[in-house]
């Protein structure tokens, strides 16, 4: 490798990589789109996404596999929730195919920063799309940026697969209950950052979002869904209209069943139940699987199998998950797409 990063000791840190994926929406289509070496972008002063949060982005990762191959994991999944989080914002929406060659190009153009196999790092690909242009009023933009960069990254959490521990967050909720939570907004990460500090200066890693109707059903886990093992095996994860439909979170779910022969199934997980649980995680691209150590809601606390040691079904799933993702495991039919 020419590049001089010590792999093993990478955090979650923006790096300017030698190139990124640029194309531009006007007049009822997408151009081409194109390599650039400018990290900068330019906008007109009245752009939707700076005024009215008009913008949405995706946060996926390209894995180098033993034989030095690279692949990505459900490139496919990020194309079709980034479109989704278009509809919901009235945005252009990015084609799958042109998404997923955005992405392609830019891990080739930067393939020496794709971390080596064994390290655990992982390049951090981070599509964006903006409104842009001439608009005052609040309504949608008619021109759009879509972004595509990237950085190798190492864990989000401190120290990777040990757990951390959670704080629930009674003051402030991320999202509204026919709000934007669902969907990967600026808006909702804007809205959370107030709990997530105040979590962090508490000595937690982060803050545990409630439902936002009753507060009474746990949601989201920082930037990372939730889900939990019961003392009788099962494998149970929220559902609700404000979580972010995790990709993660699905593929564990279908881990959990058929290749860990649990019982697995999405269901409201009430804060005054959390004691059902023998195991509890955070998933996400970032998070990977981040066990919870333990959940404090005011003077209660919740302590989940051990707050030194990962639990063994949560290990089975990590092991299975990564081991698919950095291609030392069989996947899935169409999970992994070689770059
Ligand atoms: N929840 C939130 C709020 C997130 O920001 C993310 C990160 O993308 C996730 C969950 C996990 O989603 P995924 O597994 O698709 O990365
Ligand atoms: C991700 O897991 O990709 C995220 O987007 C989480 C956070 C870094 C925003």
């Amino acid at each position: 490798m020419a590049v001089n990063i010590d792999w093993e000791n990478l955090g979650f840190d923006y790096l300017n990589l030698p190139f990124r994926y640029i194309s531009y929406y006007k007049d009822g289509k997408w151009d081409a789109g194109k390599l650039t070496e400018d990290n900068q972008l330019h906008m007109s002063e009245s752009s939707t996404a700076l005024h009215y949060g008009q913008q949405g982005f995706e946060g996926m990762k390209a894995y180098r596999t033993k034989t030095g191959e690279i692949q990505l994991f459900r490139p496919d999944r990020n194309a079709a929730r980034l479109q989704a989080t278009a509809r919901r914002l009235r945005m252009a929406e990015v084609p799958t195919d042109k998404f997923i060659d955005a992405v392609m190009q830019v891990v080739k153009a930067n393939e020496e920063y794709v971390p080596p196999h064994g390290t655990g790092a992982t390049l951090y690909l981070r599509p964006l799309l903006i409104g842009v242009g001439d608009i005052i009023g609040v309504k949608p933009a008619t021109e759009y940026i879509f972004t595509v960069f990237a950085m190798p990254v190492g864990a989000y959490f401190k120290g990777g697969l040990v757990p951390s521990k959670f704080v629930i967050s009674r003051d402030y909720d991320r999202a509204a209950p026919l709000g934007t939570g669902g969907s990967k907004v600026g808006g909702n990460y804007a809205a959370s950052l107030q709990a997530e500090v105040e979590a962090k200066e508490a000595g937690y890693a982060d803050a545990i979002y409630l439902d936002p109707s009753t507060h009474t059903k746990i949601e989201e886990v920082g930037s990372a869904n939730f889900f939990g093992i019961t003392k009788e095996g099962e494998f149970i994860t929220p559902l609700s209209t404000s979580i972010l439909p995790s990709i993660t979170k699905y593929s564990l779910l279908y881990l959990a069943e058929h290749h860990l022969g649990l019982n697995a199934r999405e269901g409201d997980v009430f804060v005054k139940d959390l004691d059902q649980f023998a195991e509890v995680g955070a998933c996400g691209t970032a998070a990977v699987i981040t066990p919870v150590a333990s959940i404090d809601d005011g003077e209660k606390h919740h302590v989940f199998y051990s707050e030194t040691e990962v639990g063994p079904t949560i290990k089975k799933l990590y092991d299975e998950l990564v081991g698919i993702q950095f291609g030392d495991i069989e996947a899935p039919e169409g999970w992994i797409f070689k770059v």
